[in-house]
């Protein structure tokens, strides 16, 4: 792997081999203290984010590696000034060994490794794609199921938009046995993009019309936040989304909760406590599968021997 800008095209192999990076970073921090000493990372967010950007620069540093930022580059870097994502990647890699990109546009990661002579890491680019949250989502369905092959979820909220998904679907498809369950906010349907994606990979796609149409059993639920930014109409109502200690009691004891976060009103915070709720271990996930994805994308692209 030489970029990372869609969860579309690794492999199942590529993807496991990752994961083992991943689990032996959770058990050996300090050999990839100094992996990447010498080595400069720039991070260029033209959206909002905590997880993402603040997760990718702590594993750039417990890496070894020092971290060049842009947060808020739409406003405060020089597309402000009309600068096109192309010249700011042409300017960037002059100053740094890999790029890391979030961007509002659907096709801002492929336009970026189009003129990039550094690898590029896609952190979410527009309604489009997310694909280092699915790497460390598909990595938690993992850590709670111990396997993923045989694995039911169930996917809600905001389909349309929500990139974490397209990519978390993406990636579970790589796995056998695979059912999904989708109850999205009206208006907000997964695309037929994606339907035919999961279809053509042999994932089962279940749209269900009420909450309770999801099963008891399901393995894993996974909840998501109506992207009001991407909305003409943001005032969309999801009465019937929010999930509580009250309506989450229905599911098995082996359901687990997940979000890509931020929630908004979608998860009660009276579900926090519950052993099933695993978002916060989710998004602290981000760290193992981030730096796992930065040491072997080095690797590959400069092709070197680490550590
Ligand atoms: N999950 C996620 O992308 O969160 P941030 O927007 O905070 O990065």
């Amino acid at each position: 792997m030489k970029h990372f800008i869609t969860a579309e095209g690794i492999t199942r192999g590529e993807l496991e081999r990752l994961y083992s990076v991943a689990d032996d970073i959770k058990r050996n921090k300090a050999k990839y203290r100094t992996a990447l000493s010498g080595y400069i990372i720039a991070t260029l967010f033209y959206e909002p984010s905590t997880r993402t950007r603040l997760s990718f620069e702590s594993s750039i540093q417990r890496l070894g590696a020092n971290v060049i930022s842009t947060e808020n580059a739409r406003e405060n870097a020089s597309a402000k000034k009309g600068e096109s994502l192309e010249d700011t990647v042409r300017i960037v890699q002059g100053y740094s060994d890999m790029i890391i990109i979030r961007h509002f546009e659907v096709d801002s990661a492929e336009r970026a490794v189009k003129v990039a002579k550094v690898p590029i890491i896609n952190a979410g680019s527009g309604g489009g794609e997310h694909p280092t949250q699915g790497l460390l989502d598909i990595y938690t369905i993992r850590e709670y199921r111990g396997k993923v092959d045989g694995t039911s979820i169930a996917v809600m909220g905001d389909l349309k938009y929500g990139r974490t998904v397209h990519s978390m679907l993406k990636l579970i498809s790589l796995y056998d046995g695979v059912t999904v369950y989708g109850f999205p906010v009206k208006g907000l349907e997964l695309p037929e993009f994606y339907k035919d994606f999961l279809a053509a990979k042999k994932v089962k796609y279940i749209e269900c019309k009420t909450f309770t149409d999801i099963p008891k059993d399901v393995n894993f639920i996974y909840q998501t936040r109506v992207q009001t930014e991407r909305l003409e109409d943001p005032d969309i109502k999801i009465e019937e989304m929010i999930l509580n200690k009250a309506n989450f009691a229905r599911f098995s004891d082996n359901t687990y909760l997940l979000h890509p976060l931020p929630r908004v009103d979608e998860i009660s915070p009276d579900l926090d406590d519950d052993k099933r709720c695993v978002y916060f271990n989710q998004a602290h996930n981000g760290i193992p599968t981030r730096m796992a994805l930065i040491y072997t994308l080095f690797r590959d692209f400069y092709n070197i021997d680490l550590k």
